[in-house]
């Protein structure tokens, strides 16, 4: 099948990427408890040597640090992954530079740009992917349906020729895994930026209705993006708009999965989704860590913190922190909703969340819809969340009842 040949090193990919651990959460509310701001003396960051790591565990100093991003800069980002993404990576900048190019590619972000490619792009990649399977009575929803459908609305969002999507894949797969293997990474970060190229150069010339051609025209205070902020750009949606929210989407429906009660409240009540996709979010967030450096000596609950040293918010920490959402280890889709951290905080905050819940609610919806009586496979392979960095499930093996 077309799918699993695209997809063929999927597999291996995924268990280099997010590792194998299943429960991080016990040693996250240890240290949330312990040391909520924990000094490492060595690490894999690339700061200076010399100077020390901090994990930082709770809500409101990771609100604080986030909050405070001249204090807390971005620019590590570039240091660790400049090379691949691009130096002109909007996640690693910081301001005054970061505000304007934040502001000429959040326009076609918005949630009214958005609301044009629910029908023709979401729902036509959802639909088209259920198609393969609809009618096999099975399914296993990570390779057949999770991990394809986001790489396809950024191809489509790009505007890329349908033919070209498995090619795109595959170098997504290949620029995501580059944490495990450098070389295939850098390869296919150039081999983006090649294929990239002509078709800027093109809409540049003769501009379409696609996120290319915007890009090529936002225009601020007569200033435009050059070519490689552009390339830049485009590189980062891969791991940033790839990653994430195929995650995420697993995550949700394995939280739904795994809750027949709740699965059949959301098949009943579809005005359920959004708070089961903001729960889901929150209770497994498909990125548990991010990262900044400190520009200067400065202090965090209560310890002091050199300039220079590498400061990680752990998200997956904040979002279950008892005295914000009680008993924060179940996934309940009706808890009172709090605001969590999964999506960040500050001026960095995500720039796809509208376009993330939009997937995700059309995934649900258009699964359920699609495939009557959903459910897990009684025989599947023991399928489970596993991750230390990143999160998601391993499979996600079902049944669904075939329509006459
Ligand atoms: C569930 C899905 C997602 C989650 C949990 C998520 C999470 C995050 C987080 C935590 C940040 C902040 C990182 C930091 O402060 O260092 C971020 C930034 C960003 N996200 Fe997302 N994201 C998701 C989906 C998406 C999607 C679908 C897109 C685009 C197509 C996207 C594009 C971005 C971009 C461009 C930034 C950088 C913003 C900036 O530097 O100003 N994200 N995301």
């Amino acid at each position: 099948m077309q799918l699993f040949d695209d997809l063929e090193d999927f597999g291996a990919f995924d268990e280099a990427v997010a590792g194998n651990v299943r429960d991080p959460y016990t040693e996250l509310a240890r240290m949330r408890h312990e040391q909520p701001v924990q000094r490492l003396d060595m690490s894999i960051m690339p700061h200076e040597d010399s100077k020390p790591v901090f994990l930082v565990y709770r809500y409101d100093d990771i609100a604080q640090m986030l909050r405070d991003n001249e204090t807390f800069s971005s620019s590590i980002v570039i240091d660790a992954f400049g090379d691949a993404l691009g130096k002109h990576v909007m996640l690693g900048m910081d301001e005054p530079e970061h505000r304007r190019h934040r502001s000429l590619v959040s326009a076609a972000f918005s949630q009214r740009a958005l609301a044009r490619w629910e029908d023709e792009l979401v729902e036509r990649v959802a639909n088209e992917l259920i198609d393969r399977f609809v009618e096999r009575g099975r399914a296993e929803l990570v390779r057949e349906f999770t991990f394809p459908y986001p790489t396809q609305i950024i191809a489509g969002l790009l505007g890329l020729p349908r033919e070209e999507y498995p090619q795109f894949q595959r170098w997504s797969i290949s620029l995501l895994s580059i944490l495990v293997n450098r070389e295939r990474g850098l390869a296919a970060s150039q081999a983006l930026r090649d294929y990239f190229a002509p078709i800027l150069e093109a809409r540049r010339r003769e501009p379409r209705e696609d996120l290319i051609s915007r890009l090529a025209q936002a225009e601020i205070d007569g200033q435009r993006l050059a070519d490689e902020e552009i390339f830049s750009f485009l590189r980062l949606l891969l791991p940033a708009g790839v990653e994430t929210t195929y995650r995420s989407t697993g995550n949700l429906l394995f939280g739904l999965l795994s809750n027949p009660k709740q699965l059949d409240a959301v098949r009943a009540d579809r005005s359920l989704i959004p708070q089961a996709v903001e729960e889901a979010v929150r209770w497994d967030a498909p990125l548990l860590m991010i990262t900044r450096v400190a520009t200067r000596d400065t202090e965090l609950g209560g310890v002091a913190i050199p300039a220079g040293s590498a400061v990680m918010p752990m998200l997956g920490s904040a979002n279950r922190q008892e005295d914000r959402y009680p008993d924060p280890d179940r996934f309940d889709i009706f808890r009172e909703a709090n605001t969590h951290i999964s999506w960040g905080l500050g001026v960095h905050v995500c720039l796809g969340m509208h376009l993330a819940r939009l997937e995700m609610r059309v995934a649900v919806n258009r699964l359920l819809d699609r495939l009557p009586n959903l459910r897990f496979d009684p025989e599947g392979d023991d399928p489970h969340i596993r991750g230390h960095v990143f999160r998601s499930p391993t499979s996600l093996p079902v049944l669904f009842d075939i329509e006459k």
